[in-house]
């Protein structure tokens, strides 16, 4: 009988496989981080191949650790870093050109000539985006332009294209032996080349960015058996059934599967999510529209996404470009060492400033500095600006959405983090709730699978295993958390317009 699920994370960062039993519990982690390759300044990459060779060993990590084999397993579950994007040839396997990470921003020339006729709003209305440099279709543009050759491949068919969950997918379904070349709902919504309403890739946005469909994967729901595990894989035959993009992934994983629900992810990155149910809703206060998951033939489910660019990376530049700290986990016990910032503020907008703002002019600036300003109070105003952060973008949610956010559930790794989630609560002036458990990108991946392949019978069903862990209640007054925004909003405005 089979009583597990693994699920594949292939983040930012690292790549992780989780083992989950029936009551949706972690049984065992595999993880392994990889390089991150910068070029030039504004370039971020990663080795396609290396990302692949560590999916292999962290599924045999975890099946070990677990001790577990491939009879015990139900179905696969892959979630992924979204938009970036791998080209590669369809028959050696090897990518012509390194990924393109989602935080590359070397394709901003290519984002303003398109805006420089119609806006950066020019394709909002069908794919639910703005023109920037943070989704696919200008990073694919960018290899088809810059490798030898390669446009005229991809056009004879030669070449694929996939984001993450497509080139882990394609390897683990057999690779140049029949490789299943597919995606999900949830990462094509996010190349700037689908259309929310017909799920498919549309002609018009394929001309503007000079994509040919021959290399575009298929289309797929986010929860249905996509292919089986390659013959000679440590999980050869298990059904390979979900797909989810990682934000989406924890928004399922959050049980957030109705409209209203919402999820906070603390990642490299800060994601919240508000399902918006069947209901496609253009933001107008610079949120993304997306879908959320679409299980098998029953309608897509939509979404606003508040996406911000840096915040747990913020922490790792903290650490390996500055030295401030030693380890990731120094940060806490450092910035607690001191009661506020000294009136310091970090605006980290290393990629520009993504939502609320999207302004890609924006650079980074550590403003209010005086000579009483310790490394102490640089961690603590490292740490409030994920907060400051999210307060913007749920403002931005708050004002989109029928309902106010009464509460915000938050997941991943930064959660971890007493003083941050106290300082979140503060400043949100809502409670901040994190349930039992914190992977629920691992989790959101795994439920769609066991769902497509009768593991878990119900949405209902997985609703029942969210149990809530800690509840942080806002505890600073109404005054001191405005003025303290009016401050950040300040100093954001220190970072704009600093790209000549
Ligand atoms: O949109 C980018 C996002 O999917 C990356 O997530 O968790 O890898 O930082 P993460």
């Amino acid at each position: 009988m089979t009583t597990h699920i693994v699920a594949i994370d292939q983040g930012t960062t690292s790549t992780r496989a989780v083992v989950v039993d029936h009551a949706g519990a972690i049984v065992s982690v595999g993880q392994h981080p990889h390089e991150q390759i910068f070029p030039k300044a504004g370039w971020v990459e990663h080795d396609p191949m290396e990302i692949w060779h560590n999916t292999q060993e962290v599924i045999g990590m975890a099946l070990g650790k677990a001790g577990l084999t491939r009879h015990d397993v139900a179905a696969i579950g892959i979630t992924n870093q979204r938009e970036t994007a791998v080209v590669w040839d369809r028959s050696t396997g090897k990518p012509v050109y390194n990924a393109i990470v989602w935080q590359d921003t070397r394709t901003q020339d290519l984002v303003d000539a398109l805006a420089a006729d119609g806006g950066v709003r020019r394709f909002a209305e069908t794919t639910g985006l703005p023109l920037a440099t943070y989704f696919s279709a200008t990073k694919i543009a960018w290899i088809l332009d810059h490798v030898d050759g390669a446009r005229a491949r991809a056009e004879a068919g030669e070449l694929l294209f996939g984001t993450i969950d497509t080139w882990v997918l394609w390897n683990l379904t057999g690779g140049v032996n029949g490789g299943v070349h597919a995606t999900d709902v949830t990462n094509a919504s996010r190349t700037l080349l689908m259309d929310l309403r017909t799920l498919d890739w549309d002609d018009a946005l394929l001309a503007a960015f000079g994509v040919p469909r021959a290399m575009l994967p298929e289309i797929r729901s986010s929860a249905e058996v996509f292919g089986h595990a390659y013959p000679g894989s440590l999980l050869r035959e298990v059904p390979v059934a979900g797909i989810l993009g990682d934000q989406q992934a924890a928004t399922f994983g959050q049980a957030a599967f109705e409209a209203g629900a919402s999820k906070n992810t603390y990642g490299t990155g800060n994601f919240l999510i508000v399902n918006t149910g069947e209901h496609i809703v253009a933001s107008q206060h610079g949120l993304l529209t997306t879908v959320a998951y679409r299980l098998g033939d029953e309608a897509p489910r939509y979404a606003l996404e508040g996406s911000v660019a840096v915040t747990g990376s913020l922490v790792q530049w903290l650490r390996d470009n500055l030295g401030l700290i030693s380890s990731s986990g120094e940060v806490e016990t450092l910035a607690a060492s001191v009661p506020d910032t000294g009136g310091a503020y970090i605006v980290p907008a290393f990629s520009g400033l993504f939502a609320p703002y999207w302004r890609p002019d924006a650079r980074g600036a550590i403003v209010g500095l005086t000579r009483f300003i310790t490394r102490a109070h640089l961690a603590r105003a490292a740490l409030e600006s994920t907060a400051f952060q999210t307060r913007e973008v749920l403002d931005a949610a708050d004002s989109e959405v029928p309902v106010p956010i009464a509460e915000l559930r938050v997941d991943g790794g930064m959660t971890g983090n007493e003083l941050l989630m106290q300082f979140q609560a503060d400043i949100l002036g809502i409670p901040v709730v994190r349930p039992k458990i914190i992977e629920t990108t691992a989790l959101g991946a795994a439920y769609a699978a066991g769902l497509a392949v009768g593991f878990w019978s119900s949405r209902e069903e997985l609703t029942a295993l969210w149990h809530e862990d800690r509840r942080w209640l806002p505890a600073m007054d109404e005054v001191e958390r405005e003025r303290r925004l009016r401050v950040w909003k300040k100093a954001v405005t220190r970072t704009l317009d600093w790209v000549d």
